[in-house]
């Protein structure tokens, strides 16, 4: 089951008079899906963003509903209107969620395409085996791997959420507007 892209912007006006023109032309346009947890989006993230977002025609950032990464921080909401607000400067970016198969949810976007990012050789693996079940799943839909600027290989949401916790300074690693989320949370019982 999925939703709709959060509020009017699911692309720009000029993303859509581009991506009518091609359909007209008969060209191919690229739409992949960016999934993942996202509790909370990194600046690491949003680096993968801008990159996928200037290689495929529209770039749908999706939040996974039923994450077995235990208790998340930040609701599926609250994840997603930071990322809405975070990526706003992106004619081609929308935000969504999902949950059940990545592959389903691909297909009912008409996406291609999935992009996921690896930091270093450690995230090889089961970058690797996740692309390779979805491609036995689904052999319609490739995985594109991007890596992100080097300043953010060592940035994941759980270190964020533990060095915040202990009082740690991320305000070089995440959003401003994540910055103030997790102040937030510490604040309220
Ligand atoms: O950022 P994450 O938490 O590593 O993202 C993992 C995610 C959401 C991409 C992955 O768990 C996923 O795609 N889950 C959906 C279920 C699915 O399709 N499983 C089969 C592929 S292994």
């Amino acid at each position: 089951m999925t939703d709709a892209p959060l509020g009017p912007r699911a692309y720009s006006f000029a993303a859509f008079c581009f991506q009518a023109g091609m359909l007209l032309l008969g060209m191919h346009t690229i739409k992949a899906i960016y999934p993942g947890t996202f509790d909370p989006l990194t600046n690491g993230h949003l680096d993968l963003i801008a990159r996928g977002a200037q290689i495929v025609d529209e770039l749908v950032v999706a939040i996974l509903r039923n994450s077995e990464k235990g208790n998340p921080l930040f609701t599926v909401d609250e994840r997603k209107e930071m990322i809405f607000e975070a990526t706003r400067q992106f004619g081609n970016v929308s935000v969504m969620t999902f949950d059940g198969l990545l592959v389903n949810f691909c297909r009912e976007q008409g996406a291609k395409a999935v992009l996921r990012g690896i930091r270093a050789i450690s995230d090889y693996e089961y970058e690797f085996q996740m692309a390779m079940m979805n491609r036995k799943l689904d052999p319609n839909v490739e995985t594109l791997f991007m890596m992100p600027a080097e300043k953010y290989t060592y940035v994941s949401s759980r270190l964020i959420k533990g060095v915040f916790q202990l009082g740690g300074d991320v305000t070089a690693l995440v959003p401003p507007l994540v910055v103030e989320r997790l102040k937030a949370k510490s604040t309220t019982p």
